[in-house]
């Protein structure tokens, strides 16, 4: 069999089983790539349509056992390779954290201009899952000492491995704590945070495929605005005085404003999709610290 024929029998399967893409990739087509290439060991430049590669009888077997997991199973392609792409890099991933996926690539790639006022010494990814975030900001800004935090162990396992494996081992660590409480006296330039952000309620209605992720990873307190909260709350005394805190609440944003409809939040707008992340100063935080309690 093509490699060509194989592409177009896995998106036929996947188009028949009406599967949920939303864990980095939008379509069948990228799905069935993203399985595929992943699993040959392909580079994604490569147009398939374009290439004459015929598949051994193993990889097809291999490649058949995949595409049963992600129909039968609903596991996304990312837990079943093993592999996430963030900010154009290659991340570790498995059932321990999320699927990396957050529109916050798009800002690091920018440098986050044009909300920061100079290059940040000190990062804090806050809820860091894989570590994605705060890895990426450390190959972005390459002098950069950042701290990875979450309260799952597991998450911080997995999180070293993507250290180690982006060579960041020097400039980044590890932090189990349950936000801010295990950082005292520590201050950043900026923290970025893409924290659990779904409602009790929501997450069971949430399709099979994010049941595979860690439901601490999603879950936020009934209204899934809890944490974000508590984040708002805490945040303005780990930053520096012309430091920014940079937040994901996803589809929480309508409730977040509409909870606090005194506070500037600045809603971020992305050219490649996303939305729900705001940015707030420092100075914001602590004129309006008594909205926020
Ligand atoms: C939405 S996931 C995001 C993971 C990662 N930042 C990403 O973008 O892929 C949220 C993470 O927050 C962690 N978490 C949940 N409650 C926490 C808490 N109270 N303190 C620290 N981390 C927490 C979860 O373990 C999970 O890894």
């Amino acid at each position: 069999m093509l490699l060509k024929e194989y592409v177009e029998f896995t998106v036929s399967e996947f188009s028949e089983a009406d599967l949920h893409y939303g864990h980095g990739t939008g379509t069948a087509l990228d799905d069935a790539v993203y399985l595929i290439y992943v699993t040959l060991g392909l580079e994604f430049d490569q147009d398939f349509r374009e290439s004459n590669r015929t598949l051994s009888e193993s990889e097809i077997s291999l490649l058949n056992q995949r595409v049963e997991q992600r129909v039968s199973e609903r596991r996304p392609v990312a837990y079943i390779v093993g592999e996430a792409w963030f900010c154009g890099q290659p991340y570790t991933i498995d059932e321990r954290a999320l699927i990396p996926r957050s529109p916050i690539a798009e800002l690091i790639q920018q440098r986050f201009a044009p909300l920061l006022q100079s290059t940040p010494g000190r990062i804090l990814d806050l809820c860091c899952g894989s570590g994605c975030i705060g890895i990426a900001c450390a190959l972005e800004f390459e002098a950069a000492k950042v701290d990875l935090v979450d309260l799952s162990s597991k998450c911080l396992e997995l999180a070293k491995i993507n250290m180690r494996r982006h060579g960041t081992f020097d400039r980044v660590r590890a932090v189990r704590s349950d936000l801010f409480s295990n950082l005292s006296g520590q201050r950043y330039d900026l923290v970025v945070s893409n924290p659990p952000y779904v409602s009790e309620q929501e997450v069971d209605s949430l399709p099979e495929e994010f049941r595979h992720e860690p439901r601490m990873g999603l879950v936020s307190g009934e209204e899934g605005l809890a944490i974000p909260l508590k984040i708002l709350r805490e945040c303005q005394a780990h930053l520096h005085p012309d430091g920014v805190l940079i937040l994901e609440v996803g589809y929480s944003e309508g409730a977040l404003a509409e909870r606090l409809p005194e506070v500037p939040f600045l809603w971020l707008e992305f050219a490649e999709g996303g939305e729900g992340v705001l940015a707030i100063t420092a100075k914001d935080l602590e004129r309006y610290r008594d909205h926020l309690i």
